[in-house]
């Protein structure tokens, strides 16, 4: 469902930030997408988005091309971005319905799905304030209600669990597992690695740009004498 050709993007002409990368997401899978600060993620998954452009390659979001369909790209995309600070005048309901009125969700649904994921998310009485008045966690679990009120079979969640409460990041890591087994494809950057190990069927590490490993977890722990991924991690991208 996810699909990257030998994708580059170089910033300012001088800041390589994904160095002709190929990897794929498909259907089903949960992939957790690590590296250390500064190494790509985000541009990757901007990319996928089209917020940035990619220089060279080819990227394809549940069978659309991101630049020759984008519409149609985007339609298919839950993104949630590395920080939740947008639209700050707004009160909560406001800006729901703005992304609802965005996406084309009818009403009825509209309604139902905010509902829904505001009552697991503890966020039902905040709806009527303003996203301002709103704590980070708070920001966070309502850019995670817009990112999938559309119903997206594709999930591209940049540091989704920054922020969230246990019970809020186990409502979303549950919703994430569910979305996956439905046939759907989730990628997530996170900098926590046991998440990492507890949610994913396989995982991408990412250094300066170039992919170090692609993989399930398993694969990699065995082939590292069954240290733990921290380790791994550590020796990985320290090299
Ligand atoms: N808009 C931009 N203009 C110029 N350089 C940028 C821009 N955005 C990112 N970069 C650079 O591109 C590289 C990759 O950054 P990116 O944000 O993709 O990393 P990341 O893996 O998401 O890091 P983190 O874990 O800190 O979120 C970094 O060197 C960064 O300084
Ligand atoms: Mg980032």
């Amino acid at each position: 469902m996810i699909k990257f050709e030998n994708v580059t993007k170089v910033y300012n002409k001088t800041v390589r930030a994904v160095d002709d990368i190929s990897f794929n997401v498909k259907g089903g899978e949960i992939v957790g997408f690590i590296g250390p600060n500064g190494s790509g993620k985000t541009t990757t998954m901007k990319m996928l988005t089209g917020i940035v452009k990619a220089d060279v390659g080819k990227i394809i979001v549940n069978g659309f091309n991101v630049r020759k369909e984008p519409i149609k790209a985007k339609e298919s995309i839950g993104y949630i971005a590395d920080s939740p600070d947008m639209f700050l005048r707004l009160k909560g309901t406001e800006f729901l319905d703005l992304i609802g009125d965005i996406y084309h969700v009818p009403t009825d649904k509209r309604q139902q799905r905010i509902k829904e994921f505001a009552e697991r998310f503890e966020l039902s009485e905040a709806l009527s304030s303003q996203i301002m008045s709103y704590s980070h966690g708070m920001r966070q679990k309502i850019m995670v209600i817009a990112a999938l009120m559309h119903n997206p079979p594709v999930w591209i969640l940049d540091e989704p669990m920054v922020g969230l409460d246990p019970k809020s990041a186990f409502e979303l890591k549950q919703m994430m597992r569910d979305h996956a087994k439905a046939g759907n494809a989730v990628f997530f950057s996170t900098h926590v690695l046991e998440v990492a190990e507890k949610l994913c069927d396989r995982v991408i590490i990412i250094k300066k740009g170039n992919i170090l490993y692609d993989g399930t977890l398993e694969n990699l722990e065995s082939t590292s004498k069954n240290e733990s991924l921290e380790k791994i991690f550590l020796e990985l991208t320290e090299k």
